[in-house]
């Protein structure tokens, strides 16, 4: 598996690009706007420099590392070849489907046709292909050059070797990944959700204040960042749609939105983006 494909050069996509060009792939990224391009390649540049500077990386490196990637806003003739497609397009049911029709009709019939999906259904993308069977899940995380985990998310009729494949793939990228059966939420958002909720509900009971509750998690059980700071940053909107749509699809008590994140998201209490949420992202600490 040499040569990768990204579908979509967003803010996921041109971090892919950037894990998978340092570990040797030959990538494409392709994006139906060029300026996104260009301004992939340019992060990738930035955050090459930034590890030259730093000591993390050769000049050597990072000169072969740019060598190897390569634009186009051609989707058919980006994945002609690829042994690796990796879709991180919008999160939009429609679209995604309506690119895997065109991927497995076009990429080698031997190549990984992986979705960078955050919460829809992988069963769902792939039931719209003639290739179901190839079609797997890989979320990363977001920084994805920090971030250590790619959830794998076998799908219905996902097979086995695909699954494998994307598990080997991903753990060549210097990833550790874990294989979930395509369910809502997966693994990672279906649990910290739950984290995140619960902490709500103790502040509503007035259990203790939102920093002490954070602290409770960061020194009590090593989490690098409290529940209530991480929706902060993740956004109270995102939070609140992840909420409904676990608490729709799975049921339970446990994913119910509590009405202080309703009523902060009402009022614009967004967390970071907006200057406000459970912290005040404004007043310098
Ligand atoms: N942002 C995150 O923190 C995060 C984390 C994990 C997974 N994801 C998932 O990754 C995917 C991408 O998210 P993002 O945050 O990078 O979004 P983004 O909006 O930054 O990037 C999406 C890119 O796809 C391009 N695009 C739109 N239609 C296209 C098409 N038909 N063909 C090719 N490219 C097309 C857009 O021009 C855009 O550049 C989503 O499925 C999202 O749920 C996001």
């Amino acid at each position: 598996m040499t040569n990768v494909a990204i579908v979509g050069a967003g803010a996921m996509g041109h971090g892919i690009g950037y894990v998978t060009a340092i570990a040797g792939y030959t990538v494409t990224l392709t994006d139906v706007d060029e300026d996104v391009l260009e301004r992939a390649r340019a992060h990738i540049g930035l955050a090459l420099d930034s590890g030259v500077m730093r000591g993390k990386v050769s000049e050597e490196t990072r000169r072969e590392a740019m060598g190897r990637i390569s634009l186009s806003t051609n989707l058919e003739g980006a994945i002609d070849g690829a042994q690796v497609v990796i879709e991180s397009a919008p999160e939009k049911l429609a679209l995604k489907q309506d690119l895997f029709r065109r991927i497995c009709v076009t990429a080698p019939r031997d190549a990984l046709l992986a979705t960078n999906t955050s919460s829809l259904s992988v069963s769902e993308i792939a039931r719209a292909t003639n290739c179901p069977e190839r079609v797997v899940g890989m979320h990363f995380f977001n920084p994805v050059a920090a971030m250590k985990l790619v959830e794998v998310i076998r799908g219905a009729e996902t097979s086995g070797e695909s699954t494998g494949k994307a598990h080997a793939f991903a753990e060549s990228l210097g990833k550790k990944a874990i294989v979930v059966r395509d369910t809502p939420g997966f693994a990672t958002s279906r649990l910290g959700i739950v984290l995140g909720l619960e902490a709500m509900r103790m502040l509503e009971q007035g259990v203790a204040s939102a920093a002490d509750i954070d602290t409770a998690m960061e020194l009590g059980y090593n989490h690098p960042v409290g529940p209530l700071r991480l929706t902060d940053i993740v956004g109270l909107d995102v939070r609140l749609a992840v909420a409904d749509h676990l608490h729709a699809s799975l049921g339970g008590d446990a994913f119910a939105a509590p009405a202080i994140l309703r009523e902060m998201v009402a009022a614009g209490h967004l967390g970071k983006k907006s200057g406000r949420g459970f912290y005040d992202w404004l007043t310098p600490q």
